[in-house]
């Protein structure tokens, strides 16, 4: 009988033992992350006036997930569509998604689509465009250092240390004027070495829902260039701060604009409403074309051993939308309406902490653009609105103003009241 004959009728008669110890035992429990923390806790309270203002997810008035009609729409079309199949993408997604997708955030006229000098592939949503983008920097930018905006999104820093990147911060937000801290980020930028990576939000930044203006963004530009910065966008909100698809991608297009180069990354999660689906791209926008197809191949070579190709149906709605005039005008006008609802609760918030003469000023509610608004709610006093009125947010006091309605602005209003007099800066 030779070894593997002995091996296999020997251990196939070997008894597991349930109570020996995994090969896994010494695997310590992560701590939870912590806006899901947040959300868990909201799930497990059982009162009727919780209010969940923490995940960055959009609800209607009456606290519902929404669906976009278009959406259902583009599905019926897919599901009827009898010449659809389901094999594989290719590496780089859907063709006509990314050509799509690079002229609504580039603009239909854009010189660098023109010139060939873009190239866009599709990837799991935000997050994994993101990540690639970070994975593409570290394999072939000659810069490790990454700014991030203080504060940003909490995702942010881990897609560049994933990467093996050096993450550094520029300054960006002022709590006492609870706006841009315009002075200390051009000073941050500034003095940043030559070549540093520096990651913007396109638009309705996320915590805080502050935007430089226009005038800003030219300044900042200037700099970014002057210095010979490289500039990374995360477009994970356009509609959302003016209603319209075109304006919110301003930013981006003025560094497109002036022939330089650049990464951006989309997310149609909050847009199209379509977070489960992961829909969402990158595009590296190059010096010329042949530059461009050089970096997408190997783009190809980092996406192929992470999961090889991306999923078919979110992109291929997306696509039904874009492609369509009449979707296409029916999707602005579904987005406008998620954007005027936003500008109405900070509205409503914001007259009835006037109307209760609640200390401080809350200008800032009405200032702040797009989804969130930092609060200026301390941690202490998000623990206290937590634990007496049911409230849910992040310790750091930014509220999802989609979570809020006009029948919930009260509650919110009594527990800020409450809350103000622990704190001697409001
Ligand atoms: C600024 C920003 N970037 C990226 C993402 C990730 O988006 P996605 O859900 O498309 O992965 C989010 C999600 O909240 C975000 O707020």
């Amino acid at each position: 009988m030779d070894s593997r004959d002995a091996n296999s009728s020997e251990t196939t008669n070997v008894p597991v033992n349930p109570s020996s110890d995994s090969v896994f035992s010494h695997v310590p429990r992560a701590p939870e992350i912590p806006i899901y923390a947040v959300m868990t806790a909201c799930s497990k309270d059982p009162s009727p006036l919780k209010l969940n203002l923490g995940m960055g997810v959009y609800r209607t008035e009456d606290g519902k997930p929404l669906l976009l009609n278009v959406v259902r729409r583009a599905e019926e079309i897919l599901v009827n569509d009898r010449t659809a199949v389901k094999e594989y993408l290719p590496i780089t997604g859907l063709p006509e998604f990314n050509k799509l997708s690079s002229i609504l955030i580039f603009g239909a006229d854009s010189p660098a689509i023109k010139e060939n000098r873009v190239t866009t592939v599709q990837c799991l949503s935000g997050t994994g465009s993101l990540r690639i983008g970070a994975d593409f920097l570290a394999k072939h930018y000659h810069q490790d250092v990454v700014y991030i905006p203080e504060p940003t999104y909490s995702n942010h820093p881990n897609f560049f240390i994933a990467a093996g990147l050096t993450l550094r911060k520029y300054r960006y937000y002022n709590p006492q004027t609870q706006g841009l801290d315009f002075q200390c980020l051009l000073e941050d930028l500034g003095s940043a070495p030559s070549g540093a990576t520096v990651l913007f939000h396109a638009c309705a930044h996320n915590p805080t829902g502050v935007d430089p203006t226009l005038e800003q963004w030219e300044e900042i530009r200037r700099l970014i260039r002057c210095k010979g910065l490289f500039p990374f966008f995360d477009c994970a909100y356009q509609g959302f701060v003016s209603g319209n698809l075109e304006e919110d991608a301003h930013s981006v297009r003025m560094f497109v604009a002036d022939g330089g180069e650049c990464i951006v990354v989309q997310s149609f999660s909050k847009n199209m409403v379509l977070y489960g689906e992961r829909v969402g791209a990158l595009s590296i926008v190059c010096k010329n074309a042949d530059v461009a197809s050089r970096s997408e191949s190997q783009l190809k070579l980092l996406i192929r051993p992470m999961y090889s190709s991306p999923p078919i149906h979110g992109a291929a709605i997306a696509v039904s939308i874009m492609k369509n005039r009449e979707m296409y005008d029916e999707w602005t006008i579904e987005l406008k309406a998620m954007r005027n609802r936003l500008m109405s609760t900070r509205q409503q918030l914001y007259e009835a902490l006037l109307q209760r003469g609640t200390p401080g000023d809350w200008s800032h509610i009405i200032k702040h653009v797009g989804l969130f608004t930092y609060s200026g709610l301390s941690e202490e006093q998000v623990a206290f609105m937590t634990r007496e009125y049911h409230i849910y947010m992040p310790a750091n006091g930014r509220m999802n103003m989609a979570g809020l309605s006009l029948k919930t602005v009260p509650h919110l209003v009594d527990a800020i009241h409450a809350a103000v007099p622990m704190s001697t800066s409001k």
